[in-house]
């Protein structure tokens, strides 16, 4: 069992500059702050005086302290480190970072996906892997989870299924019959639903779980090759859960509890690391496999295509502001560098326009100048993304327009063309083109029944029963016994009994099989989120 502390009572704060004097608070134009105790006033009862512009600035500024907080995952925790590739991987990616010995300063940012910002960290939830690597040849973000897979296929379909896992529009509540409604009319979710519900399912601390590039990717080597590539990113802390009991417990207690896990341990100086390997697939294959090697919801057999070793993330430095650094930090699926491109994944193909969209509203037109977004490893950043809000960056007068004569960057007249793929085919609106082994529910089966344990199975089942007895019913009810049947059939059943047991309704089938399930019906762990 988890060891749980006690909220701690708060850090001091970093010691104040000691060679200097201090001086006082000041305006934002430097100039001596005349009070931060008290307005002016006609007289001490009198009214508050517009020409206190002290006061009028810090409340203007207070009144705008906050941007939007991220429409999905918005409670995270982050830290810096280093990336080391400790590997040669040349013959499959000429990426800078990933050469043998290179190290690369980089950021990564941990996260629950559906809850706002100052929700618990142990609820039941994915868990955002987003990784920021400030390279020679630019920023390289891999914004991935802690599972290997999505509930979905398709970019079209994620407002909806985002908005399913929000709250309703009405009460304002989360509403898990909303979530089985989704989840039991897009069967493609099954694999990464039994993920969600199995063990695995709630990380005991952000320390202790695995990061998934999840979709497929490109790999280009010097001599132009290409292979298809997943990324996985494996804890040497170990790979431990919370149980649904434990979770509950710790967010009523502690709500950060991996964000103080994470940066407790940083601090100590237990510096967590995890080990990047890649699965390699030979660009030809992708033709033939028997399974779509883009869809999001399968993964690549490690018995077709194993792993190799890459090199080590390793975490060791907090971040100095929490907001500078961790809440305006821009990861973008779009930010790849040479050596690494995209694939067909209607996925990430959505996934590359969304991310710097919002991005743009949600910090601002140049939240890329940033210090924590800029690409402070480059040796120049030529880019024509110029003026607009907050515009920090410039050089001077150098040209504005391209092509010119002065001197100023511009690329070649035909240019690099992005690494990619042929493709040819009528337009159409459809799920990716079935092939052999391709289903909703077999990579889901296999995991329950031959990854898992009987103990594992056991906690699944049960897992799946307490979420369903937080209020699903009618059809979405029946649609979900039926979802877990297709899934596994035993499961499935033990599922329905202890449901139906736990609504005080008669299994279908005879009374005396009802009676039964009531009578040994386990307690079901009240996991409602
Ligand atoms: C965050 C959209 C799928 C992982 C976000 C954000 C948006 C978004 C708008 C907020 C970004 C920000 O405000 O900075 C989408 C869309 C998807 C999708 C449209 C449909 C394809 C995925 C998938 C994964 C993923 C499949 C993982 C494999 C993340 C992570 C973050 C995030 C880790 C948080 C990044 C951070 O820490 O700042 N997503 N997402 N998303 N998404 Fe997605």
């Amino acid at each position: 069992m988890a060891q749980i502390p006690q909220p701690n009572d708060g850090t001091s704060f970093a010691a104040k500059p000691t060679a200097e004097a201090d001086l006082g608070s000041t305006r934002g134009n430097g100039a001596p702050a005349e009070s931060d105790r008290n307005s002016l006033t006609v007289g001490a009862d009198g009214p508050i005086l517009l020409h206190d512009v002290h006061f009028i600035e810090q409340m203007a500024h207070f009144n705008r302290e906050r941007v939007p907080e991220r429409n999905v995952h918005a409670k995270g925790s982050g830290a810096f480190g280093v990336f080391e590739t400790t590997e040669d991987v040349s013959a499959y990616t000429k990426a800078a970072l990933f050469q043998p010995g290179a190290t690369t300063e980089m950021l990564a940012r941990f996260s629950t996906v559906a809850g706002e910002q100052g929700s618990p960290d142990t609820w039941r939830d994915p868990r955002g892997f987003a990784l920021k690597f400030y390279t020679t040849e630019g920023n390289y973000d891999l914004v991935g989870n802690n599972t290997p897979i999505f509930f979905i296929r398709d970019t079209m379909k994620f407002p909806h299924f985002i908005r399913s896992q929000k709250r309703r529009g009405g009460s304002g509540l989360r509403d898990n019959n909303m979530q089985w409604d989704f989840w039991t009319l897009n069967p493609e979710s099954a694999h990464q639903v039994t993920y969600l519900m199995g063990d695995r399912g709630i990380p005991k601390t952000y320390r202790h779980m695995n990061g998934y590039g999840s979709h497929t990717y490109l790999w280009i080597n010097e001599a132009g090759d290409k292979h298809w590539v997943k990324y996985h990113f494996h804890s040497n802390q170990g790979v431990e859960g919370l149980t649904g009991e434990e979770a509950d417990r710790i967010a009523g207690q502690d709500a950060d509890f991996h964000r103080r896990d994470l940066y407790d341990a940083i601090e100590r100086g237990e510096f967590p690391s995890w080990t990047l390997s890649v699965q390699l697939m030979p660009y030809e294959d992708a033709k033939t496999y028997r399974i779509n090697p883009f869809d999001l919801t399968k993964i690549w057999p490690h018995s077709d295509y194993p792993l190799v070793k890459v090199g080590t993330m390793t975490l060791n430095r907090n971040p100095d502001n929490f907001f500078a650094e961790i809440e305006q930090a821009a990861f973008a699926p779009s930010s790849v560098v040479p050596g690494i491109g995209f694939s067909p994944d209607k996925m990430l193909l959505g996934r590359t326009f969304a991310y710097a969209d919002t991005q743009r509203y949600r910090i601002g037109t140049n939240h890329h100048q940033l210090p924590v977004n800029r690409p402070r490893a480059v040796a120049q950043h030529n880019t024509y993304l110029l003026d607009g809000s907050m515009a920090y960056e410039h050089s001077g007068d150098a040209p504005v327009y391209a092509p010119n004569s002065f001197g100023r960057g511009y690329s070649d007249e035909t240019g690099t063309v992005t690494d990619g793929w042929e493709t040819d085919g009528e337009m159409v609106r459809q799920a990716y083109t079935l092939r052999a082994e391709d289903d909703d529910w077999s990579q889901a089966g296999t995991l329950v029944r031959e990854v898992w344990n009987d103990a594992q199975r056991e906690e699944f089942v049960n897992n799946v029963a307490g979420h369903l007895l937080g209020g699903v019913k009618g059809d979405v009810l029946e649609r979900a016994f039926e979802y877990w049947k297709n899934v596994d059939a035993e499961c499935g059943k033990r599922i329905e009994e202890l449901v139906r047991a736990g609504l005080g309704q008669p299994n279908p089938g005879t009374e005396t099989e009802a009676a039964q399930a009531n009578a040994s019906a386990p307690i079901v762990e009240s996991d409602t989120h």
